[in-house]
C-alpha cells in the first residue's frame, strides 16, 4: 500500500456543529442561486464557509450571492456557467481559485424538470434533462476534482427518490438521477483513497421550491393528499441540515451513501396522481404535463 493512502480520522462529536466548523473552507455549488441549493449554501456559510454559486441567470445569481453574504457574514460570489459546458465550469473554477484559493466542498445541484409521459416526450427534452442533471454532475466533478483532492474535501450530489420505483411522467429525471447516484458511488470508491468523500442527498417533495410549484401546479397544500410517516413535506432547511452534517468532520467516515430526506416517505409511498386513471386518461392531469399526448 502506498504511504500516501488516506486514512479517515475519527472525530470527537463535541468538535462538530459549532458556528465556525467550516471557517476558511470554500463551497462550490451548482444551482446555488435558488431553491434547495441556495438553502444548503446558506447553512454551510452560516458555519463559516465562503461560497461560489453557479447558474446561467447572472442577475439572479448576483442577487442571491449578495443576499447570502448579507445573511451569513461570510462571502458568496456568483459565477455564471452552464453545467452542460465543461469550459464554462472550468472558468467558474478558475474564478473560485483566483478569489478564494481552494475548493473544499462541491454541491452538484443544478437540474431541470417538467412533467411529461414517455410517449409525449421529445428526444430533445429527454436529452436536455440528462445533459443538465447527469452530464452536468460529471462535468462539475471533472472541473473540481483536482482541487478537492488537495483539500481532502467532499461532494454532495442532489438526486431524488423518483427512480426508486417507476414514477409516471418522470422518466427523464428518473433516468438522469439514477445515473447521478451511480456517479457519486463510483466517485466515492475512486476518490476515497485520496481522502475525498462523495454522498447523495435525495430530497422528497420540498416546500417553497420551483420543483414543488411545477409538480403540484400550486394546487396542493401541506395537508392535501400526500403523506409520509413524519407528516409534512420536506423543508429546505431539512436538506440544509443534512448537508452541514455530511460536510462536517462528524461524517468523516460516511461516503458512497444515498440519503433520502423525505420523512420516510419512500416506505409509505402513495401515488402522486390517481393510478392508473391518470395514465389511461392523461387529460385528467393535462395541465401539469409538457409534451404531446
Ligand atoms: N424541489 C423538489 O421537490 C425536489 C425534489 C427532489 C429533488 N430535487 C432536486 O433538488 C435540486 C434543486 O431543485 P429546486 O427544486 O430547488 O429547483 P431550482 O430552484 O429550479 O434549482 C435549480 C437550479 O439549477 C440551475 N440550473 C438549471 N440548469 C442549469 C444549467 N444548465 N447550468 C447551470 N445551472 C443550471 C438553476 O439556475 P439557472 O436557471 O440560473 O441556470 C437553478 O438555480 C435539483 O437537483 C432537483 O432535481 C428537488
Amino acid at each position: 500500500m502506498p504511504s500516501s493512502y488516506y486514512i479517515a480520522p475519527a472525530i470527537d462529536s463535541a468538535s462538530s456543529f459549532k458556528d465556525n466548523i467550516f471557517k476558511e473552507k470554500v463551497l462550490f455549488c451548482t444551482g446555488g442561486g435558488s431553491g434547495i441549493c441556495k438553502g444548503m449554501t446558506e447553512a454551510i456559510m452560516r458555519h463559516g464557509a465562503n461560497a461560489v454559486i453557479i447558474g446561467r441567470n447572472l442577475d439572479r445569481l448576483t442577487a442571491s450571492a449578495k443576499d447570502l453574504s448579507n445573511k451569513t457574514g461570510t462571502t458568496c460570489i456568483p459565477a455564471q456557467a452552464d453545467v452542460r459546458s465543461p469550459q464554462s465550469l472550468q472558468d467558474a473554477v478558475k474564478k473560485t481559485m483566483e478569489r478564494f484559493g481552494r475548493i473544499d466542498f462541491v454541491i452538484c445541484g443544478a437540474a431541470g424538470n417538467f412533467m411529461a409521459p414517455i410517449a409525449g416526450l421529445s428526444e430533445n427534452a429527454f436529452k436536455t434533462v440528462l445533459e443538465i442533471d447527469t452530464l452536468g454532475t460529471y462535468n462539475t466533478i471533472k472541473a473540481t476534482i483536482q482541487h478537492v483532492r488537495v483539500t481532502k474535501g467532499a461532494y454532495i450530489s442532489v438526486s431524488a427518490t423518483l427512480h426508486y420505483r417507476g414514477t409516471p411522467y418522470q422518466a427523464h429525471v428518473s433516468a438522469a438521477k439514477a445515473a447521478v447516484d451511480s456517479l457519486s458511488n463510483t466517485l466515492a470508491v475512486e476518490e476515497g483513497p485520496h481522502g475525498v468523500r462523495s454522498n447523495v442527498i435525495a430530497p422528497g417533495f420540498t416546500s417553497g421550491t420551483e420543483g414543488m410549484r411545477v409538480m403540484t401546479g400550486n394546487k396542493r397544500n401541506k395537508a392535501d393528499g400526500f403523506s409520509n410517516p413524519l407528516g409534512r413535506f420536506t423543508e429546505i432547511t431539512d436538506i440544509a441540515n443534512a448537508a452541514v452534517f455530511l460536510f462536517s468532520p462528524s461524517a468523516s467516515f460516511i461516503t458512497g451513501q444515498i440519503i433520502p430526506i423525505d420523512g420516510g416517505g419512500e416506505h409509505l409511498r402513495g401515488d402522486f396522481f390517481p393510478y392508473p386513471s391518470s395514465v389511461l386518461d392523461p387529460s385528467s392531469v393535462q395541465k401539469l404535463l409538457k409534451g404531446k399526448l
